[in-house]
């Protein structure tokens, strides 16, 4: 086993459930991730730390702005061991083969893992990177988890105080950002091609739809005068997924809240997520202006009171074209053949590359599974797309 796969298996160890992994924002199997990590970043000569949002940062010596390449570690809930923990393992690797010739380049390079890219916990996708560029995020603090607990405890219980995030900003240091990641769908493996460069990601935005009706007696309240906040939902639901498949956007009701929520009681209200995802910003608010037609409609029907709330915004990114074609030209000199193409996934690149230029690399997911268990990419496709990146990051470095 070459040592990016015994990295890989050896991360997968923290979080491990069944096949899968995890890894929630601000969780103790995170943290202990994110501390191995430091380890391993230590023991090939960087200086590594965690900075006030929870991002592992390992440097590497020289002068001038840094070269960053990274991704995450943080996963969705049951989520798969290569999403983002790979384009991190990758980035180490890449370090490695510098910190092998004694860092000879004359910039800096740095290792980063953003902390809750995936924002599955609090609905705070992007925390780490938005801290790493200068964002303020204290408003998120009240965000609650499905527990109750909010954001702001659960950082002060990982020694983290919100009131201190401001102190992770670095991009002012830094002169471009570049991620490896699993294509997360099925282009690459489908065309039998090594890598992808993602040319722009898709932009999303997060919903919260309110649905309150009334809660009453299973046995007892009649058919028709019920205010069934649940049927609502799935009334909604449905018309979500067909407007989305007319409008050529990807929405996803991926949770829902009911209460009271008893087998015996009519539910009496109900809280939706609603992930939308589109190419344009255009097409994404057009879509929310549908959602709020359609809840409006659909409370109207059922004699709901509604509410629409977007909750998190990220607009589309074109990434850099000359960081393109450097990762074109690593390619081809590795001998690895290679595609441009669009991400439909979001990333910590689309934070990071409004700041400074930025570049992604895509290596093939099987059957385009992610945010799964069974997630793969095999151990050849990681070595090769890992070969491009660390030819990539040597060049920029001067070391090539
Ligand atoms: C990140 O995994 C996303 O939600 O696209
Ligand atoms: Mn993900
Ligand atoms: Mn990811």
């Amino acid at each position: 086993m070459n040592e990016l796969a015994a990295d890989l298996e050896a991360l997968a160890a923290f979080g491990a459930e069944g096949a899968g992994v995890s890894r929630l924002a601000w969780s103790p199997a995170l943290l202990d991730a994110s501390r191995w990590l430091l380890e391993r970043a230590r023991a090939i000569g960087l200086q590594a730390e965690l900075d006030a949002a929870g991002n592992v940062i390992a440097k590497s010596p020289g002068s001038g702005p840094a070269i960053v390449v990274g991704s995450h570690i943080d996963t969705v809930p049951q989520g798969g061991r290569y999403d983002g923990a790979l384009g991190v393992l990758c980035g180490l690797a890449a370090l490695r083969r510098l910190a092998a010739d004694g860092f000879s380049g004359s910039r800096p390079v740095w290792l980063v893992a953003f902390m809750d890219e995936e924002g599955a916990r609090f609905g705070t996708p992007m925390f780490g990177s938005r801290a790493f560029v200068g964002e303020d995020l204290r408003e998120l603090g009240t965000r609650r988890d499905e527990q109750g607990v909010a954001l702001a405890e659960a950082m002060a219980a990982a020694g983290f105080p919100l009131a201190e995030v401001s102190r992770a900003r670095a991009v002012d240091q830094v002169e471009c950002y570049l991620e490896l990641h699993i294509e997360q769908g099925p282009v690459l493996e489908a065309r039998g091609v090594d890598v992808g460069i993602v040319s722009h990601i898709s932009g999303s935005i997060d919903v919260r739809v309110g649905l309150v009706g009334q809660a009453g007696h299973a046995g007892t309240t009649p058919m028709d005068a019920r205010h069934d906040a649940l049927v609502g939902a799935a009334r909604l639901i449905a018309l979500i997924r067909d407007e989305a498949a007319a409008a050529n956007v990807r929405a996803t009701v991926g949770t829902i809240a009911i209460s009271p929520g008893a087998s015996n009681v009519v539910p009496g209200a109900a809280e939706l997520s609603v992930d939308v995802r589109a190419s344009e910003e255009a097409t994404l608010d057009r879509f929310a202006g549908r959602l709020a037609e359609l809840t409006a409609a659909v409370g109207k029907q059922e004699g709901l009171e509604t509410s629409v709330s977007e909750t998190a915004r990220l607009a589309p990114l074109t990434l850099s074209s000359d960081l393109q074609q450097l990762l074109s030209g690593s390619a081809q000199e590795v001998g690895a053949s290679s595609i441009a193409m669009p991400s439909g996934a979001a990333h910590d690149a689309m934070i990071v590359g409004r700041h400074v230029p930025a570049a992604m690399l895509f290596v093939p997911s099987r059957a385009g599974v992610s945010h799964r268990d069974d997630e793969y990419t095999s151990n050849e496709q990681c070595a090769l797309g890992c070969e491009v990146l660390t030819r990539a990051v040597s060049e920029l470095a001067g070391g090539a």
